[in-house]
């Protein structure tokens, strides 16, 4: 079977009634939303299936991380988020939710893999993301697939008892297709 996008390591498909309560579980657990919005109030099942439904229109697309094998098991969701279709821009987020796939080099092509398809298959111009300043593994993955620092919005979000910085980045797609399109199309095409 070929998913609708598939990296050398993982696979995104669209996401399923059936992956809810995994969703549910993730973003009610501490560690996984550490530093992050996400987890900041209890949600329910039911909320968080409502809030994925909804998310589910033009405006945003939303799929679920897998490894690239057969009958695997979802490890978090990703996708691009708030599609304008004048400036052609959108919102990269990710989460892995199954800590045990942390710092294995997913979260890096999932990052590679939706700019690919932002790009090659929307036709954007501009892909941006937040990120807080300590989510080091976070803030590699992206400039490993390409995001450049845009600026740094100070004490963005409260967690943990504190404030924490965030960092604004974005991938133009002119810069895109000089320095990344061409090896991210060998690894990601069909
Ligand atoms: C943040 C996240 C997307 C990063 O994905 P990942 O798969 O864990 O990261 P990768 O394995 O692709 O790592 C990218 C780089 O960062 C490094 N790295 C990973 N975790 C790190 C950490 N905690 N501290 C320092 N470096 C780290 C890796 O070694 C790798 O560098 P290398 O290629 O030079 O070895 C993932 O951990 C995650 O979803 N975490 C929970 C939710 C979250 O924080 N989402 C992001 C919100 S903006």
């Amino acid at each position: 079977m070929k998913y609708f996008l598939e990296g050398s390591l993982v696979a995104l498909r669209p996401l399923f009634e059936a992956d809810i309560r995994l969703l549910w579980q993730w973003l009610n657990d501490r560690e996984a939303t550490y530093f992050m919005f996400y987890g900041q109030r209890p949600q329910t099942e039911e909320q968080v299936r409502e809030h994925f439904m909804k998310q589910a229109t033009n405006e945003s697309n939303v799929l679920c991380i897998i490894l690239n094998k057969k009958n695997a098991r979802p490890i978090g969701f990703a996708g691009l988020y708030d599609l304008h279709f004048t400036a052609r821009s959108a919102e990269f987020r990710v989460f892995i939710g199954e800590k045990k796939f942390w710092g294995k080099g997913f979260g890096t092509e999932v990052t590679e893999l939706l700019t690919f398809y932002g790009f090659d298959r929307l036709n954007l111009n501009r892909i941006y993301l937040g990120v807080t300043s300590e989510n080091k593994g976070g803030v590699k993955a992206y400039e490993k697939a390409g995001f450049k620092r845009e600026g740094i919005l100070k004490d963005d979000i409260y967690r943990n008892s504190r404030y924490y910085d965030s960092i604004r980045m974005a991938i133009l797609r002119d810069n895109y297709y000089k320095t990344h399109y061409s090896a991210h199309k060998k690894r990601f095409s069909l």
